[in-house]
């Protein structure tokens, strides 16, 4: 099949790179022409583990090219998918204006009948005023698809190829069989297809997204009681996940959620929600619990060296809002740097990967060291935000040695206290005893 994948970022590249791993070939479009111009070379602009060599493997077979020309793209590929971003407006209702706007694009560009698949996560009601602005503009004949993306950053070629499930919102049989026909090379493992109203596909993405974060915000106010009254959330977490209820993923306590997705869809969907008059109490909670847990989290560094915070240097690791991923957008991390260097204290960030992101978002303002323990040198405190793997078992001797105060504020509960304590270190961690 011959297909166009528009947005070339974290969802978009994947797909479309993943899709010419069966057989496809697709013509990848971006506006943002540098972008274009480097992934024409095999070169990414993101860091997403294993998808390099797929690009460049694909590139070198020809099932892969990209482009800046929507117009010249839509050509004569059968399906069009649009992989644009969907960022918060200031109220937090999703901005849909650049799905719109390809769409627009899709439509004067159509010489023929074409499927557009909304991979972007779109609130409820988008396929339809996407549907709506397209038959205004062209005479062709085309259907909509609401196809949702559940990829996880960090892993998200492997949750492309081997998904837990496919959605597709669809109101056409035809157009059914040709999504089912696409995905099937990725569904052989017996993942299910599940199929439902366009409305219903666009829902549930924002429902996945909504149970997560109750998930994370749930235990990290269990941790905090926990915390308040000698408990230790680790061992709870144990106990909860052993009950099959509730299952072992999402139960891990921590400085709070980020990334591009679970805050903004969160708050996106609280919007349209009460725009059709529905109370959303526990979706704002969720958010709020969320904001709470990474202000307290800054709070307990800041309080801790008190008056003296402006003379500290505090040494970081880890940026991205989660391990696997250069991504910062919306990153916990950020924001504890952020009240550090309000504080007046002197941070210095290391990230095995996306440093240069910190360097660009920051400037001069943080420091970002090339090595974990280079970042330690002269710190009066270490935070760790992020669980990449290289920091579950370091040298803490080395550790020591490197800092000028040996203190941890552990936003992940990577170590043990007691382990801790027997190195001489402060150690700070969420919903268990500090030591
Ligand atoms: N990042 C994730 O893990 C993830 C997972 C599931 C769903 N989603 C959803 O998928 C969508 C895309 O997310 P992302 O993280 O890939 O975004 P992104 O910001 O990484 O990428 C969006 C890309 O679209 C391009 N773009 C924007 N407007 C364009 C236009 N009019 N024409 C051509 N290109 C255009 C941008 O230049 C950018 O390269 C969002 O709706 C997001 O909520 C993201």
């Amino acid at each position: 099949m011959k297909i166009v994948v528009i947005g070339t970022g974290y969802v978009g590249l994947v797909v479309g790179t993943g899709l010419t791993e069966s057989g496809h070939f697709v013509t990848c479009v971006d506006r943002d022409a540098e972008k274009i111009r480097l992934l024409s070379e095999g070169k990414l602009t993101i860091y997403e583990p294993g998808l390099e060599e797929l690009v460049v493997r694909n590139l070198e077979e020809e099932r892969l090219r990209f482009t800046t020309d929507i117009e010249s793209a839509i050509d004569d590929n059968l399906l069009v998918f649009i992989c644009v971003g969907t960022p918060s407006l200031p109220n937090g209702a999703a901005d849909v204006s650049e799905v719109l706007a390809c769409a627009e694009q899709v439509a004067r560009a159509m010489k023929g009948y074409h499927i557009v698949v909304i991979k972007s996560t779109c609130p409820v009601g988008t396929a339809d005023k996407i549907r709506e602005v397209m038959a205004g503009i062209t005479t062709q004949p085309f259907d909509v698809v609401v196809n949702p993306e559940f990829m996880k950053e960090g892993a998200a070629v492997d949750d492309f190829m081997r998904p837990d499930r496919i959605l597709i919102g669809c109101d056409d049989v035809r157009v059914l069989e040709i999504m089912k026909e696409l995905y099937s090379p990725f569904l052989r493992t017996g993942k299910p297809l599940l199929t439902m109203s366009v409305r219903s596909a666009e829902m549930t993405k924002y429902a996945v997204n909504a149970m997560l974060g109750a998930r994370i915000s749930l235990m990290n106010e269990l941790a905090n009681i926990c915390e308040a009254c000698g408990a230790d959330i680790s061992e709870v977490r144990e106990g909860l996940m052993a009950d099959q209820r509730f299952g072992a993923t999402y139960l891990f306590p921590g400085l709070g959620f980020g990334g591009s997705c679970l805050p903004k869809d969160m708050v996106a969907c609280t919007q349209f929600a009460e725009e059709k008059n529905v109370v959303c109490d526990m979706l704002k909670a969720v958010a709020a619990v969320n904001d709470r847990q990474i202000d307290q989290f800054a709070r307990r560094i800041i309080d801790y060296y008190g008056d003296a915070i402006g003379k500290k240097r505090i040494a970081m690791w880890g940026a991205s809002f989660k391990p696997r991923t250069d991504d910062i957008r919306c990153s916990p991390a950020l924001r504890v740097v952020d009240a550090l260097l309000a504080k007046g204290a002197t941070v210095a960030v290391y990230d095995p990967v996306s440093g240069p992101r910190v360097r660009e978002q920051y400037g001069s303002r943080v420091e970002v060291a090339a090595k974990s323990y280079a970042v330690l040198e002269n710190a009066d405190g270490l935070v760790i935000s992020t669980e990449w793997r290289e920091f579950h078992h370091p040298d803490f001797e080395r550790m020591a040695s490197l800092m000028r105060e040996r203190v941890i504020f552990d936003g992940r509960n990577l170590y043990t206290p007691r382990i801790m304590a027997g190195h001489g270190f402060k150690y700070f961690s969420i919903g268990r005893a500090s030591v």
